[in-house]
């Protein structure tokens, strides 16, 4: 069977239909962005998992964001268009060695970046996002050693801010890894009234260019308030489409990866397309599925999270 020719209008007839709600990140590609609903990052996605009315979650983003919005709505259906979506940070901490890891430090506090499978939120105490991370450390008191997971990068960035020592999971995300620091200031110097804004997933060498760095909500929204009207953006540059949409008149500047390629481009989040939302919503899979004991023990520490924010 062929798909309609207009897939933005029968996308929309079967969210009628179904009473789903499109939930999509920030990095999925500008055609998936202007047909859903609410558009976020992974603090925003899960807090509005968390309280929407809708029947149907319709996730346009990876396994670990619709995993998530399941163990906030086990009733609810919740399909992700491709289940090849996956994440290189969540499938760098898997949970056979990281409950080696955590065996091995029992009177640590373990505070999991969402950015992990429900195994590893089911041994976590609490759940973070980029957005929150900080916060959240913060509200632990000084003398309770933290295992950070699975993150590097966002652990040291955190170790920073709080100036505490934490226990980092060495993972890593391939995209935010990619960005060369010497492209990076040969770039600056081509646009030197620029400035750059990164991800705390970025390695150390990026982030110290950067002027501002926050989660993807973050990011836009210090391009919109900022008076400057150029930036060098370090992150997966789907986010430049919201960026360049919200404030037209300004510049936006994906910053350079090590190779000429678009590997900056996340190759999971960019699995799903617009003709894939539509057979997802027409069929009604995949769908993610949990077994109860799973589900209920990654719940409490998102809890947590939600309650911390
Ligand atoms: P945020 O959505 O928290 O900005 O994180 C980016 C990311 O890599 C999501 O996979
Ligand atoms: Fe995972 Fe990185 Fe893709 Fe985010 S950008 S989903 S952390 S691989």
């Amino acid at each position: 069977q062929l798909p309609p020719t207009d897939l933005f209008a029968a996308i929309q007839i079967l969210k009628r239909e179904l009473n789903a709600v499109i939930l999509a990140h920030y990095y999925q590609e500008p055609d998936i962005q202007d047909v859903a609903d609410y558009i976020g990052d992974s603090l925003g996605l899960s807090q509005q998992a968390a309280t929407t009315p809708a029947a149907v979650i319709v996730f346009a983003g990876v396994h670990f964001m619709a995993e998530t919005a399941k163990i906030l709505n086990p009733g609810k259906r919740v399909l992700l268009p491709d289940l090849n979506a996956g994440c290189s940070l969540a499938d760098s901490c898997p949970a056979d060695a990281f409950a080696t890891f955590k065996a091995a430090h029992p009177d640590h506090l373990v505070i999991s970046y969402i950015n992990c499978t429900a195994e590893i939120k089911a041994m976590s105490d609490i759940i973070c996002t980029s957005a929150n991370a900080v916060k959240i450390v913060r509200q632990i008191p000084l003398a309770q050693p933290i295992i950070f997971a699975p993150d590097r990068n966002l652990g040291r960035y955190v170790m920073q801010q709080t100036g505490r020592e934490m226990l980092l999971w060495q993972g890593s995300c391939v995209v935010h890894e990619t960005f060369s620091e010497k492209k990076l200031v040969q770039l600056q110097m081509a646009h030197p009234t620029a400035t750059v804004i990164a991800h705390p997933e970025c390695e150390t060498a990026i982030l110290r260019h950067a002027s501002y760095i926050g989660s993807t909500t973050a990011l836009l929204q210090y391009c919109l308030q900022s008076s400057q009207q150029s930036f060098i953006v370090a992150t997966e540059p789907g986010i430049i489409h919201q960026m360049q949409k919200q404030a037209p008149h300004k510049q936006f500047i994906p910053a350079p990866p090590l190779n000429n390629c678009n590997c900056n481009e996340c190759p999971f989040m960019r699995l799903n397309t617009l003709e894939k939302l539509y057979w997802t919503m027409k069929l009604g899979i995949p769908e993610i599925t949990l077994a109860e004991p799973m589900r209920l023990a990654a719940l409490r520490p998102i809890q947590r999270m939600l309650a911390m924010s």
